[in-house]
């Protein structure tokens, strides 16, 4: 008896000494994380953005976009903030990143706002976080609570920038399978794609669709976009709205246009062609409400992407280089 008790006090004491190092091993990002370390960084990193995009407002897409291609590879780690130099191979040369992403000036200058009360606390990474999230209120999206506690990377992954981005000539297939690849489901995918409410794809990105005179696209809309897209390779950077109606503004129009064939991007029509994923886009189309809250909870879970926690990585002095 007495035996069989000390057996259990000791299977206890192991169990707790698991939990406490599960618990220490895997730190978990909060909103609170700066809150004794550098109170005032979230209304420096806002007063920062909401100028950018009062300058620009597509800077508010920008910015939204540089953090989904900043999570997608090797985790929220500011990755793609890092220039070319002899130890990193920049993720900006990447397909879907070289001549198109945008805002890495945009954070530098948030950071060095931040850098002038806090020295050295603020990760580049949670700065990005922030300004997607304030990128999305200052042009009507939603709002949400950021996680943050994320490190800087010291690498960069220009491979796996070019292997996990979703390409604009994706299948539903492989746009699903791209996002479950990180934890996000079908209903994720297809609420992060509304930030295609807003924003500008270049010509190239769309050229085949509107040439096409494929079934899942709209005559007259294919003809309004042919007009600034000529089949000549110099058209390549025109630019166009990836939603017709309102460009400047973050709102379900984007799931309304796929309902009436006029995704501008192949990626974008694919969630509304008979698939998995009609009901959602209708589901949004009829419920800006779901849409938002959807919308919030997904930008959430995708920050949470294999983010460096702890002692791993680094705060970065300079968003654009390792320290
Ligand atoms: C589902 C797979 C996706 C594909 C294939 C895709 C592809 C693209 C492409 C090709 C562009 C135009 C880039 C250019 O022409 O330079 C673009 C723009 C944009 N994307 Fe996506 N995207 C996807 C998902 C997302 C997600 C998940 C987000 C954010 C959470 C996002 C946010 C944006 C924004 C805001 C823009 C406009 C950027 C600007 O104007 O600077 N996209 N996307
Ligand atoms: C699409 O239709 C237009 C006219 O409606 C025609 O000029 C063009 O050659 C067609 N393109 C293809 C790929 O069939
Ligand atoms: C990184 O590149 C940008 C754009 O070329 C430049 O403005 C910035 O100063 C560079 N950063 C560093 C640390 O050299």
């Amino acid at each position: 008896m007495a035996s069989q008790s000390h057996e259990c006090v000791f299977v206890a004491f192991i169990f707790m000494l698991l939990l406490l190092f599960s618990a220490t091993c895997k730190a978990q990002l909060s909103s609170s994380f700066y809150d004794t370390a550098c109170p005032n960084a979230l209304t420096t990193i806002r007063t920062s953005i909401r100028t950018a995009i009062s300058r620009e407002r597509r800077m508010a897409a920008s910015l939204i976009r540089l953090h989904f291609h900043d999570c997608f590879v090797q985790g929220c780690d500011a990755s793609i903030l890092l220039n070319d130099s002899s130890t990193i191979n920049s993720e900006m040369d990447a397909v879907g990143n070289r001549d198109s992403a945008r805002g890495h000036n945009i954070v530098d200058a948030a950071k060095s706002e931040v850098e002038k009360i806090c020295p050295g606390v603020v990760s580049c990474a949670d700065i990005l976080a922030v300004a997607a999230r304030d990128a999305s209120v200052a042009v009507g999206g939603p709002s949400w609570t950021v996680k943050l506690g994320r490190r800087d990377s010291t690498t960069a992954n220009v491979d796996q920038a070019n292997s996990d981005l979703p390409s604009f000539r994706a299948s539903l297939g492989e746009l699903i399978s791209n996002f479950d690849r990180k934890g996000l489901s079908e209903r994720d995918m297809v609420a992060l794609s509304g930030s295609h409410s807003i924003g500008q794809a270049q010509c190239f990105t769309f050229r085949d669709r509107i040439y096409d005179n494929a079934s899942d696209i709209d005559a007259g809309f294919a003809s309004t976009r042919i007009r600034s897209c000529p089949t000549n390779t110099d058209g390549d950077a025109n630019l166009a709205p990836l939603d017709l109606v309102t460009p400047n503004q973050f709102d379900n129009n984007y799931f309304k246009n796929l309902m009436r064939k006029k995704g501008l991007l192949q990626s974008d029509q694919v969630l509304f062609t008979g698939g998995s994923t009609d009901s959602i886009v209708s589901e949004y189309s009829r419920s800006p409400t779901t849409f938002s809250s959807d919308f919030a909870s997904a930008m959430v879970k995708m920050g949470d992407i294999e983010p460096l926690t702890g002692t791993t990585g680094q705060i970065r002095r300079i968003c654009s280089a390792v320290n």
